[in-house]
């Protein structure tokens, strides 16, 4: 896997499968986390019922929309970038189109867009996207349209998302939206809104759905996937308001995974962030109960000093978190550990950073995302911290932790020669039109010779080499896992 380091937000333009007869051009751009991603697929089936195809070609777009992320500054200056863009191409090629702007930044600057960027017709935070029909009506009419009102129940339960990524084979799928936590350093409570979950019999329908196409893997999406909680709807700050029916009723985390393990035993299951205060140890039994729940958990620590934690107003210590490590080795001790770590937050001494780099050499981390430490205007860290580190010194900071998971990773693919590990097959390598990609069940990546095998097959790769986050390998046949579906679809 890939290491993100400070900070490799890529845009990415998703085309889809057109309705024959819609004749407008939308031409859809996606920044930040799976979720804004998700979210894309979602306001793309908005749209495909408002005759909108997606294109690739902003030339060519009737409508420009960029979903965005406030989560550093950067990725906001990229976004800005991207307006630049789309205005030069507005002012040679194309001065029709409208362009609009979703996700966290809208939801973080609201009307204000509108006057810092002339360019910008729509304004549309995470919540409101059903709006998006209406609004488009205004911007038709002449005039600037917003609406980044939060919702309390908002989940989009009865959209079913176009899918734009994936290939046809790994899809998203969110489970729950927004965010209780709080940690002093995070925008996302704000952009994104208070916690509330999905409807399970909403997921296990879009799942079956995306089965019945012929996908592979899912991964169940949200801020914090171990929080979600279903008793009728609603926001999970509310659920002591529940009835004693819906109390009793309430599906969790745990119980979510089962159904959707037991109810699709041939599909790859995979969820993602799981925050270790909220992780509970039924998790952990129904991983290790199902072969197809991938054996993966993206375990964000931040730091490994207890009093910055406390800063950042994260609900765990460093002790407790290295509890909850052993506690997965022990349950699922084939489980690869991801991280996300933030260098430099405010107070940090060198005494902290060594805490994190010692955390780092207990886990052993397969890989991380990697961060230095953005005040973001409104957080309680940027009101009652003094942003007081120099960027000189978080710089080198975040160094000393990308170059530490750098060895772990090294010593985890290494780990990994001589095995004979199951892959599923996702697409070509870009390195070698030969050879295909795919990831292990602990999200490694594994490239091989394609042979006769297809995109989509569950193959069994022996790994003879392999780079600092790559497998190399040759497949060996089929996965006995999944030798049915095999055998009936190439005989
Ligand atoms: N629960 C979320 C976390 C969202 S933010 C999820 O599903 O991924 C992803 C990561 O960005 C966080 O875990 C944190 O490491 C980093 N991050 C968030 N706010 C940040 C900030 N102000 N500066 C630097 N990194 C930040
Ligand atoms: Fe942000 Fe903390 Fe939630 S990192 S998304 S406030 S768990």
């Amino acid at each position: 896997m890939e290491k993100n380091i400070d900070e490799s937000i890529q845009g990415s333009t998703l085309v889809l499968d057109s309705k024959a007869e819609n004749t407008k051009k939308l031409f859809i751009e996606s920044y930040g986390c799976q979720m804004n991603f998700n979210d894309s697929e979602i306001v793309a089936s908005i749209l495909a019922e408002q005759g909108y195809n997606t294109t690739d070609s902003l030339e060519h777009a009737d409508l420009v929309l960029v979903n965005t992320c406030s989560i550093r500054d950067k990725a906001e200056q990229t976004v800005r970038k991207r307006l630049e863009k789309y205005q030069a191409v507005k002012r040679m090629a194309n001065p029709e189109m409208k362009v609009g702007v979703l996700g966290c930044m809208a939801e973080r600057l609201k009307e204000k867009f509108l006057e810092e960027e002339k360019i910008v017709d729509l304004v549309v935070g995470p919540d409101a996207y059903k709006d998006i029909p209406n609004l488009l009506k205004e911007v038709e009419a002449g005039r600037d349209a917003v609406n980044v009102i939060l919702s309390r129940d908002e989940t989009y339960a009865d959209v079913n998302p176009v899918r734009l990524g994936g290939g046809g084979i790994t899809a998203f799928v969110s489970i729950t939206r927004g965010c209780d936590n709080m940690c002093t350093f995070c925008v996302v409570p704000f952009t994104r809104g208070r916690e509330r979950s999905r409807d399970p019999y909403s997921i296990l329908n879009e799942i079956t759905d995306l089965v019945e196409k012929g996908y592979k893997e899912v991964t169940l999406l949200g801020q914090n996937v171990d929080s979600y909680l279903w008793y009728g709807g609603g926001l999970k700050k509310d659920f002591h308001k529940a009835s004693e029916i819906q109390k009793a009723t309430a599906v969790n985390f745990a119980q979510l995974l089962d159904m959707v393990a037991k109810a699709h035993p041939a599909l790859r299951i995979r969820f993602s962030t799981s925050n270790p205060q909220d992780m509970t140890e039924d998790v952990l039994h129904v991983m290790a109960a199902h072969k197809n729940i991938c054996k993966h958990i993206h375990l964000p620590f931040q730091s490994g000093s207890t009093r910055i934690l406390k800063a950042m107003n994260r609900q765990h210590t460093r002790e407790e978190y290295i509890e909850l490590v052993d506690k997965i080795r022990e349950i699922v001790p084939d489980c690869a550990l991801s991280h996300d770590i933030i260098a430099g937050f405010p107070t940090e001494t060198e005494e902290d950073h060594q805490d994190t780099l010692s955390l780092m050499e207990y886990v052993k981390y397969d890989f991380g995302f990697m961060f230095v430490y953005s005040e973001r205007p409104g957080t309680l860290a940027a009101r009652k911290l003094e942003d007081d580190i120099p960027e000189a010194i978080k710089k080198r900071r975040l160094q000393e932790i990308v170059a530490l998971q750098q060895q772990h990773s090294a010593y985890n693919t290494k780990r990994m020669l001589g095995k004979t590990v199951e892959v599923l097959i996702e697409k070509e390598s870009k390195k070698d039109a030969n050879e295909w990609s795919g990831r292990t069940s602990q999200n490694m990546v594994a490239v091989f010779p394609k042979e006769n095998y297809k995109a989509g097959d569950f193959v069994m790769v022996e790994i003879t080499d392999c780079t600092t986050a790559t497998l190399i390998g040759k497949a060996v046949g089929y996965s006995e896992n999944h030798k049915s579906e095999n055998s009936s679809t190439y005989g």
